[in-house]
């Protein structure tokens, strides 16, 4: 039979999942779309020639939109050396064989060691592991947690995942049973959240955080969200927490975290604490980063009957992931999670579906080990690991404070300074007319000036519009730029010409 030019293709936009549709995702949406285009034609040959042709006013593109670290030319974070021995050792492990010359040199005695132990649990990366991950690695979180926090922690209640985002995932698909379901998120939020309420078709339930103080949640104000979206049918019954938080670089603080523990018992509410960005403290004597789990725990000693109760009881998931920190290893897929008080028969599902997906990456698993188990004082990598992760670390406080100071600098821009986390969260207050030009583009006014920015100067950053911060009556917009660009004054020094002009524009 020839093929019929009246043939209708099974998938159209109106006949694909719908909920598929309802998804968003700013961080990478029309803004990064653009920004990839100006990278491809500024790589495509002639500079000049092609800005010319193009009508490109910068040489590169800078994109300062989403926390990878490592991404080149404009970030271009050096891998930490540990792990990238310990990875390319145990990817071909004839490496290992090699015991003397120009190769033995290149991977000393401890990443030989870490290799030789990883590849004895897994056996191959080319192999699919456990479906919660590699049984050692598990063991190896766990002693971490406890190290961290002071408190038992169960390898069998460990989940690697390829990335956060995986488990997250995992996660939200278990607890979302319909579409009366609702999970609360920060606003603003990390748009994983939204984003995947979306596609489990259920209420995303909204929290304002409080800029006014430091992003810190209003639990009272919480709490009375919950009765009444309850009141309208909402079964509301999960709560998800962004510490230290993106995009608002805030880190909560342990009476805090009490409260929205305490809450959280109060209404029962599942709590998804989302701690990707633990490592990254700017200030650890004011504001150190204290776990969920841990806070959790402690209210077991606290000799307070109900709050010894409440320790027992709240059901925690707790995230992580190697793609932050000081590795930034976001193309490898690793992270875990960790649950807590979890119904065993619910846990059980958990880890069916787990098996669904067979495995997590192996070496998203690896890098997992590196970052609960980095080299210890006296190991032959110790010395440079140190100095490479305080390098990294150094730098990005540095950055995050120079780049705070120079926007609030700006006029109408107010910039808090970032307590954790690899982002800054300015508010810009834009002129009348500048909203009435966004209006006539059909663009909220935080886009427009997100593109406008990124046409200009090649500086790719996202509205707060994208993790639901809705620019105010009064023309307060929020933007959130990373602190990653290797050049930061030449950064600054952009967006403050272009700020400037902008402004120049619209209020002449
Ligand atoms: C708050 C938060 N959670 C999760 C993720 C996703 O991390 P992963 O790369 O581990 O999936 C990110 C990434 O930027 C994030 O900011």
């Amino acid at each position: 039979m020839s093929a019929s030019t009246s043939y209708q293709p099974v998938l159209t936009e109106k006949s694909i999942n719908p909920h598929v549709l309802n998804v968003e995702y700013a961080v990478r949406g029309e803004l990064s779309n653009r920004a990839n285009k100006y990278a491809e034609l500024l790589a495509s040959g002639d500079n000049e020639k092609v800005k010319k042709e193009n009508g490109i006013r910068f040489d590169s593109v800078v994109t300062a939109n989403i926390g990878n670290p490592q991404q080149q030319p404009y970030l271009a974070q050096k891998p930490l050396t540990f792990w990238r021995q310990v990875a390319a050792l145990t990817e071909y492990p004839d490496l290992l064989e090699n015991k003397s010359g120009t190769l033995s040199d290149l991977f000393p005695s401890d990443a030989r060691a870490r290799a030789e132990q990883i590849l004895h649990d897994v056996g191959s990366v080319g192999a699919y592991s456990h479906s919660k991950g590699a049984s050692s690695i598990r063991k190896h979180v766990a002693q971490y947690i406890e190290e961290r926090d002071g408190h038992p922690s169960d390898p069998e209640l460990i989940y690697l995942t390829a990335g956060a985002s995986a488990g997250v995932q995992l996660l939200l698909s278990v607890v979302v049973s319909g579409p009366e379901v609702g999970v609360m998120i920060p606003i603003p939020q990390y748009p994983l959240y939204s984003a995947a309420l979306a596609f489990n078709n259920c209420h995303a339930v909204r929290y304002e955080l409080d800029a006014d103080d430091d992003w810190a949640v209003d639990v009272a104000a919480m709490g009375r969200t919950v009765d009444e979206e309850r009141a309208k049918g909402v079964d509301v019954r999960a709560l998800v927490v962004i510490n230290p938080g993106n995009p608002t670089g805030s880190c909560l603080t342990e009476a805090n975290i009490q409260d929205i523990l305490k809450l959280a018992h109060e209404k029962r509410l599942v709590v998804m604490a989302d701690e990707v960005y633990q490592r990254n403290i700017y200030h650890p004597d004011q504001r150190p980063f204290i776990s969920f789990k841990k806070v959790l725990r402690d209210f077991g000693k606290s000799g307070n009957a109900e709050e010894m109760e409440l320790a027992n009881q709240v059901e925690l998931v707790s995230f992580h992931s190697i793609s932050k920190g000081v590795s930034g290893e976001c193309g490898r897929r690793g992270g875990y999670f960790e649950l807590t008080n979890m119904d065993p028969k619910v846990e059980a599902q958990v880890y069916k579906m787990a098996s669904v997906n067979l495995c997590p990456p192996l070496q998203g698993q690896i890098g997992v080990d590196l970052l609960v188990r980095p080299p210890k004082e006296g190991e032959p990598s110790y010395a440079l690991w140190k100095e490479e992760t305080e390098g990294i670390h150094e730098t990005l406080k540095k950055r995050s404070r120079k780049m705070a100071d120079q926007f609030a600098k700006l006029p109408g821009v107010k910039c808090g300074e970032a307590q954790g986390a690899l982002y800054l969260f300015p508010e810009i207050t834009l002129p009348p007319k500048a909203i009435e030009a966004a209006k006539k583009e059909e663009r909220k006014p935080d886009l427009y000036y997100c593109l406008r920015l990124l046409d200009a100067t090649g500086i790719c950053v996202v509205p707060g519009s994208g993790f639901g911060k809705q620019p105010g009556p009064n023309g307060e917009c929020f933007l959130r730029t990373t602190v990653l660009a290797k050049e930061t004054d030449e950064f600054i020094q952009r967006f403050g010409d272009f700020h400037k002009s902008f402004l120049k524009e619209f209020e002449g």
